[in-house]
């Protein structure tokens, strides 16, 4: 959505409807609370555009087939794929038997807002229907961030100029129309509806309820429905139950000027092999949510999100767009994230079905940072999600003749690898590490040693067996080890040996993995002994990680002064940029991969992702090198790029490039810059904007358990502001173009880095001031 002016950052409005913008309205106005996601379709539905509808729940999935034309050994068997459970915003609506709907009659005035401080969807329109009878509608909707199962739609209409019946049709439906399989692997495909069967339909009064079964994964899906309407003149109700399809029917006779209100209260259960409610238990819930009205949810609604900005709003000083971009896209996130530590946050969100809901490492290196320094209890729960896929990360690893320990699939819901096309799948390897990287710095931030002991330590040490199962020692190389036939996070370069990025993290991995097993060895030896007879801890194990370690090969170009993605990057051609017309990116919907593979060309940041993650390991001299060696190689076909690209360019002195980076990165979905946000939001952009602000303008880093920073603000803004947690306390961070001020919110005096100097935070409330020129701190 292209916005001219931001009067209120704190509202997404949309205040002129156009047809050709419904799908992706659909994806911006989605509503969620890390469990249930609403597409923001209208009610009424739209009929133009039928597959833009979609209600999903966070975990829950159909299993199927992978169907190979060539299958090989090993290939992953199953996709996951999530589901869109029954839709229960649907309400269709008739004037005197006329069907409302804004393909046809005349609109005479619209608005929707999407209220980010509020949580709340709300819709303003006047419509004259095409035999001239006008009415005004106004929907609200919340899908409760309190109550994770519950959803509350308030509707009110009212006819402007005439008297007659207006007609409700609220339902429960599950007979969602789904696109055709496309070419895009970016899209999901059609999901066989033979998989889900319908147990029982209900539609009593004005209570509906659906409740279904999907054969291939054994989730069973409870939805129900509960209405109050509110209505002055006579009102006639009526049941419709159908097999895939409750629904309640509400004749109501209406006079000018007098509104017909109405509630609905919707409710998604759903469980894996285990009980969920019964249907009176369904009901019993409903009854009970309903006693509170829409203005009550809202109400609890907005005390939440006052919590949640206070710990993590950005302020952007000089740029309400971006301002605007940034606050969607942690309200995007936060409305994405798992909370219950069995389900984590997909590429994207829970606003469409894009990548088919699965979790990649976006949410490691991309997306967990956000929470880890503003709600770090939600950080924790992603990693125990990990955790908790353990064992088919094991078996996984078995299947690819790994003897010992883990490799965490690429792709997935369940825990099983859902990646078909291994190439920029499976044979990403780095994933362990990423999770490994996530811990460590999950662990470092928080201190969390209960976390260490009970979960952490075996997610990193099973991980980091996997590179002596996958690497060797090569005597051609002087005997470094290497890592062969493996793909970095760029996909444009694929099944090589020796990527950078992989070998810079495995061996981070691994120096982590000897840190973790001496710290329980000593720390917690019982915990120790059980872990080591759980996984058949060898004794010679952690030397043997020691070494590998120690011995890690990291290509480097001595003559070009940079480090090459592989050992075969330089070897290739650089890609035909000057030819390459401006409708052929992203390139993968326009080369076979091979034609991809053979050039120089990167989707996205690689070797410069390592450096910044990595960061300590590499003078600013030597980032600067790769960064102007990369930059003109990279499409930035990924959205996971241009963040890293930002944070980079601030490090190593070309602020404005990061300035223009971070503008596409924070208004990355709003503006739609890839074009497919119809498909759902980027959830690892929307965490790679956060990144480029408190990582890349103000430098953050995390040495051990010493927090530095190097703020400052580009030209074209005029100033930030942020608060994060650090090992129990809240620090504030406020920078302007001259000056720079921490303050200690709350917690024990803490010693802090800002640049060169040493600060000292001791009394909270009070902002130790640096100014920029002379790095002069003084009290204010
Ligand atoms: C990127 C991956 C990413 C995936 C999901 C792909 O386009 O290349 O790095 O994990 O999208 O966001």
């Amino acid at each position: 959505m292209k916005q001219q002016e931001v009067p209120n950052p704190w509202e997404l409005v949309e205040s002129e409807f156009h047809p050709q913008n419904y799908s992706l309205n659909a994806t911006l106005f989605s509503l969620g609370n890390g469990f249930i996601g609403l597409r923001g379709t209208f009610e009424e539905g739209f009929d133009p555009e039928p597959f833009a509808d979609g209600c999903y729940l966070n975990g829950v999935y159909a299993s199927e087939l992978i169907t190979y034309g060539e299958r090989a050994y090993g290939y992953a068997r199953h996709n996951q794929r999530m589901l869109s459970v029954p839709d229960g915003k649907q309400i269709r609506l008739s004037i005197d038997g006329e069907r409302f709907s804004l393909a046809e009659g005349e609109l005479l005035s619209f608005e929707r807002r999407l209220d980010m401080a509020a949580g709340i969807l709300e819709r303003n329109l006047v419509w004259r229907s095409p035999a001239g009878k006008t009415l005004e509608l106004h929907s609200r909707r919340l899908v409760s961030l309190v109550e994770k199962h519950l959803c509350v739609l308030h509707y009110r209409v009212t006819p402007l100029d005439f008297d007659g019946e207006v007609r409700l049709i609220s339902a429960l439906d599950s007979g969602l129309v789904q696109m055709k399989k496309s070419d895009d692997p970016r899209l999901a495909s059609p999901i066989d509806r033979r998989d889900i069967r319908t147990l029982e339909s209900t539609a009593e009064g004005g209570h509906l309820a659906l409740r279904q079964k999907v054969l291939s994964s054994d989730f069973t899906i409870a939805s129900g429905v509960l209405h109050r309407i509110d209505c002055d003149g006579a009102c006639e109700q009526s049941s419709q139950q159908g097999k895939e399809r409750a629904a309640v029917e509400y004749r109501c006779m209406a006079r000018r000027g007098q509104s017909i209100q109405f509630t609905k209260y919707l409710a998604y259960f759903a469980e894996q092999n285990r009980g969920l409610p019964d249907p009176a238990q369904l009901r019993d819930y409903l009854e009970n949510c309903a006693t509170r009205s829409f203005d009550d949810y809202a109400e609890l609604q907005r005390r939440e999100l006052d919590s949640f900005w206070s710990a993590s709003d950005v302020e952007v000083r000089g740029n309400k767009a971006l301002q605007q971009g940034m606050r969607f896209n942690l309200f995007h996130l936060f409305q994405s994230l798992g909370r219950d530590s069995r389900t984590n946050i997909a590429a994207k969100g829970l606003s469409g079905d894009g990548y088919e809901g699965h979790y990649f490492w976006d949410t490691e290196i991309y997306i967990l940072p956000f929470f880890l320094y503003t709600q770090p209890q939600l950080a924790r729960g992603l990693l125990e999600y990990r955790h908790s896929i353990l064992d088919a990360a094991r078996a996984r690893a078995r299947e690819l003749a790994i003897k010992k320990g883990a490799l965490f699939p690429w792709r997935t819901i369940g825990g099983e690898e859902c990646s078909a096309y291994y190439p920029a799948g499976t044979a990403q390897f780095h994933i362990n590490a990423d999770i490994a990287y996530a811990v460590r710095h999950y662990c470092r931030v928080t201190g969390d040693t209960d976390f260490l002991r009970d979960k952490g330590t075996e997610i990193v040490l099973e991980g980091a067996r996997l590179w002596l199962e996958i690497g060797h020692y090569n005597p051609r190389r002087d005997n470094r080890f290497c890592i062969c036939e493996v793909t970095g996070p760029d996909e444009y370069t694929a099944l090589v040996d020796n990527n950078f990025y992989t070998n810079l993290m495995a061996r981070a991995h691994l120096d982590y993995a000897c840190e973790v097993h001496d710290w329980l060895r000593a720390q917690e030896p019982q915990a120790f002994v059980e872990l080591a007879r759980r996984i058949q801890l060898e004794p010679e194990e952690r030397a043997a990680w020691r070494r590998a370690a120690d011995a890690i090969n990291l290509p480097e170009d001595k003559a070009l002064g940079i480090h090459p993605q592989d050992d075969s990057f330089l070897n290739k051609p650089k890609w035909d940029f000057a030819n390459t017309p401006a409708d052929h990116y992203p390139l993968l919907l326009h080369y076979h991969p091979l034609v991809i593979y053979r050039h120089q060309v990167c989707k996205q940041a690689d070797v410069l992702l390592g450096m910044f993650l990595q960061s300590s390991e590499f003078t600013a001299e030597q980032k600067r090198r790769n960064f102007d060696f990369y930059e003109p190689r990279t499409t930035h076909d990924s959205t996971l790029s241009a963040c890293i690209h930002s944070i980079v360019a601030s490090e190593v002195g070309y602020p404005e490039k990061a300035l223009n980076y971070f503008r596409q990165v924070a208004r990355m979905d709003m503006d739609n810059h890839h074009n497919n946000t119809q498909h759902g939001v980027h959830t690892a952009c929307m965490g790679g904007t956060w990144l480029c602000m408190v990582q890349g303008f103000a430098g953050m880093r995390t040495q051990d358990k010493q927090l530095s920073f190097n703020p400052y603000v580009p030209e074209g803004l005029e100033g930030y502001r942020f608060r994060i947690q650090f090992r129990g306390r809240t620090l504030e961070l406020d920078a302007g173009t001259d000056r720079t001020s921490y303050t200690l919110i709350s917690g024990d005096p803490v010693t802090i880095h800002h640049g060169e100097e040493i600060l000292r935070l001791s009394e909270p409330g009070q902002p130790l001031v640096c100014k920029r020129e002379s790095a002069e701190v003084y009290a204010q």
